[in-house]
């Protein structure tokens, strides 16, 4: 494919109005022709923001235009499965955001719908298109810290979804961690051999209503020898901290200082800086940069980087991790 790559966003809650903002401006080889919402009044208003031609409330309807080549799937996790099979069977190429479906059944059966439908679907897991990660991931090629060992995640937010995105996120192993699955076998290269996941509710009890959990530890194992470590927490009232950590034979990459400016005020009460308030302010590049990838591969026929077996894998430990967590035992995969 060489011309424009004719582009719809379904949900345009948190996240989907950053990919359509990505797609409608800042992707030069992406048009953005829909907006979808069911939600009353908010695609319209998006529209109108980002000068999008059309918009509608159903989902169906895009999946009806043969005009229309790819689909960016940014709606609750719930709906994900239902809405990757509707997309592969009209033969719409996917960028779906993560989990990529709710169960490992789902995925499985979205996976072989991919497939027969001969679509490309890429996995929003952004923080492999993060310029930092994307310098660690060479130094580690370079071998400049050896042979990666161990791997370390802090993935702390302190902005509360409503009570409604709890309810369908799959809880916190799923909603928060399953980014650092992803990036830990990126890093380490190797496969997961265990998974051990704790959790607790320290703060945020209503969290507890729909099983979940606002502060999570999980412990991996990899087939390489190496280790990780994972905490995920709701609980971060200073703002939005993203952290990594790879330690290798030879040194270790430390990922994140959590600073939105590169700035230090001084004054009389001492040294402070800014912390990013939110994930749109910490990964704005990221989220534009994995739209490019997924637009240049549909460009070049060429499967997308982070595809939908990543998306299993890192929903499976996912649902170990969770369940580790309600069983407590460590969980052999
Ligand atoms: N990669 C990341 O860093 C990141 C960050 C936040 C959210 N997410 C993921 O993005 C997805 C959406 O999260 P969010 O925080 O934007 O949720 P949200 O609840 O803010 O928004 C979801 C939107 O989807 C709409 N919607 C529901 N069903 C729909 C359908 N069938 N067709 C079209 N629209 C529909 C809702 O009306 C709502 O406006 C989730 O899967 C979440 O896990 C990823």
């Amino acid at each position: 494919m060489s011309k424009k790559i004719r582009c719809a966003v379904l949900g345009l809650g948190r996240l989907g109005y950053w990919h359509a903002g990505n797609l409608r401006y800042k992707i030069k080889d992406a048009e953005l022709v829909v907006v979808v919402d069911p939600l009353e009044g908010r695609a319209e208003q998006v529209a109108r923001e980002l000068e999008v031609p059309r918009w509608s409330q159903n989902s169906d309807e895009v999946f009806e235009d043969p005009q229309i080549d790819a689909v960016a799937i940014v709606t609750p996790t719930t709906t994900h499965a239902e809405l990757i099979k509707k997309a592969a069977k009209s033969g719409k190429h996917i960028f779906v955001e993560k989990p990529i479906t709710h169960t490992l059944e789902e995925a499985d059966e979205v996976i072989r719908i991919i497939k027969e439908n001969r679509v490309f679907c890429q996995v929003g897991f952004m923080k492999r298109f993060d310029p930092n990660y994307v310098e660690a991931k060479r130094r580690i090629k370079a071998g400049d810290i050896g042979k990666p060992l161990y791997f370390k995640g802090i993935t702390r937010d302190g902005k509360l979804p409503p009570k409604e995105f709890i309810q369908h996120s799959g809880g916190l192993f799923l909603d928060f961690s399953i980014h650092d699955y992803d990036i830990a076998r990126f890093f380490l290269e190797a496969e997961v051999t265990s998974v051990t996941g704790l959790g607790s509710v320290i703060d945020k009890h209503y969290v507890a209503e729909f099983q979940d959990v606002d502060q999570a530890l999980t412990y991996l194992t990899f087939d390489s020898g190496a280790a990780a470590d994972l905490e995920a927490s709701r609980n971060a009232a200073y703002g939005y901290d993203i952290r990594a950590e790879i330690m290798g034979t030879e040194g270790a990459i430390q990922i994140g200082s959590m600073q939105q400016h590169d700035l230090k005020i001084l004054t009389k009460h001492g040294s402070t800086h800014d912390i990013y308030p939110d994930f749109p302010s910490q990964f704005l590049d990221a989220y534009h940069l994995e739209m490019v990838s997924f637009i240049e591969s549909l460009q070049n026929n060429q499967k997308p980087v982070v595809d939908e077996y990543d998306g299993k894998v890192a929903l499976e430990i996912a649902i170990k991790a969770t369940e580790s967590y309600r069983t407590h035992q460590t969980i052999q995969l």
